[in-house]
């Protein structure tokens, strides 16, 4: 069987750490004698440039065909400006890419590899215990997509409105608890219930899901208490689900206590079954933006999109055994003290973004 994948590479640093990416999605392939077909096209202000629309017709049938697509990141200053607003690549490309494919849950795991905990932004103390969450982030509702939306005639007066049915809230509770249920058993929905309606409905029907999972131990945290609990003890999470904009902002947060976002992986899947229902069809991306600011330089980091393949072998292939390879390379890697420079805190001198590429290879013949 042959394994369809989309490779949607974008802007600024995209194309680098996607080249390196996909030469260890080549390595697995030939090591465990899988067949991948890989099919660029464009996305973000690079397809803007060539097409006029950041998110062209023919690449989201191109995802829509597919078994997953590996994404780099979209945008840069040159498309800040561009008219309207909403052909910009992030609003133009990668919320209807994720909308249009139905990929409602975003799962951004902050995993600290203990060879970095010199680099968090936490005290040892704090983190050198280790530091394994799963942010579990609904991605196609809430604030980001509900109407009305937009400016008044006389451009004074601003509006976003926050929508969740209980649909959109059940499908992304039975997420949350699954993932909790393989790992450690505890789930924290996180939500604004104190003020608001949505949250309220939030919190009622992930109560109502919980009743399937008498194994996993649910709580609740308001949002700011959340972002609180998570620099001064983040090893209290194990899973947490919450809303698009709340997910947002904390898989930041949750992100950088582990060193860096040069690191972490995301995969977004939908509810689709991919080719011979192995997996469920998704987009895998690091959770980093374009960085323009080192583009073209050789220096990013390729490991978030490294490993995001893991994730795309894992949740759409159901090929776990390659997935589990890639993450024992990295950390192999890592252990051996191999650093690109957003990783080099403790004095290492930095290797390039190819560099890392090689090594990840060798480590996984
Ligand atoms: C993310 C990003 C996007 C989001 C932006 C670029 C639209 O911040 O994937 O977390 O807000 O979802
Ligand atoms: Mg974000």
């Amino acid at each position: 069987m042959t394994y369809h994948i989309a490779v949607l590479s974008g802007d600024g640093i995209g194309p680098e750490i996607v080249a390196q990416a996909q030469r260890v999605l080549v390595a697995v392939g030939e090591k465990y004698s899988l067949e991948f077909e890989l099919t660029p096209a464009l996305v973000g202000g690079i397809a803007y440039d060539a097409t006029g629309h950041p998110l062209p017709p023919e690449t989201l049938e191109l995802c829509k065909n597919s078994d997953a697509v590996l994404l780099g990141a979209v945008g840069g200053p040159k498309w800040d400006n561009v008219h309207p607003a909403t052909l910009r690549p992030e609003v133009g490309a990668l919320l209807p890419l994720r909308r249009e494919l139905g990929l409602f849950a975003n799962l951004r795991p902050a995993t600290l590899f203990p060879a970095l905990a010199s680099v968090s932004s936490l005290r040892a103390d704090i983190v050198g215990g280790g530091l394994d969450l799963l942010v579990v982030r609904e991605l196609t509702g809430g604030i980001y997509f509900g109407k009305p939306k937009g400016r008044s005639e006389d451009g004074q007066t601003a509006t976003d409105t926050c929508v969740y049915s209980r649909h959109e809230i059940e499908r992304i509770a039975v997420v949350g608890f699954e993932a909790a249920r393989k790992r450690g058993g505890n789930l924290c929905s996180v939500d604004k219930a104190n003020v608001l309606e949505t949250s309220r409905l939030w919190r009622e029907v992930v109560v109502e899901v919980s009743a399937r999972y008498p194994d996993v131990a649910l709580s609740h945290m308001l949002v700011d208490n959340c972002a609180m609990q998570l620099v001064r003890n983040p090893a209290q999470f194990d899973v947490i689900v919450t809303e698009n904009m709340f997910g947002d902002i904390l898989s930041d947060e949750a992100s950088m206590l582990t060193g860096s976002l040069g690191m972490l992986p995301s995969a977004s899947l939908g509810s689709r079954e991919t080719a011979g229902g192995r997996g469920t069809f998704g987009l895998y991306e690091p959770i980093h933006g374009s960085a323009p600011d080192i583009a073209g330089k050789g220096v990013a980091n390729p490991l978030a999109t490294i490993l995001s393949c893991a994730l795309l072998l894992r949740h759409s292939l159901g090929e776990e055994v390659a997935a589990v390879a890639i993450e024992t390379a990295v950390s192999k890697v890592l252990t051996e003290g191999a650093r690109t420079a957003d990783i080099a805190g403790d004095g290492s001198a930095p290797i390039s973004t190819t560099a890392m590429g090689d090594l990840v290879l060798a480590a996984l013949s």
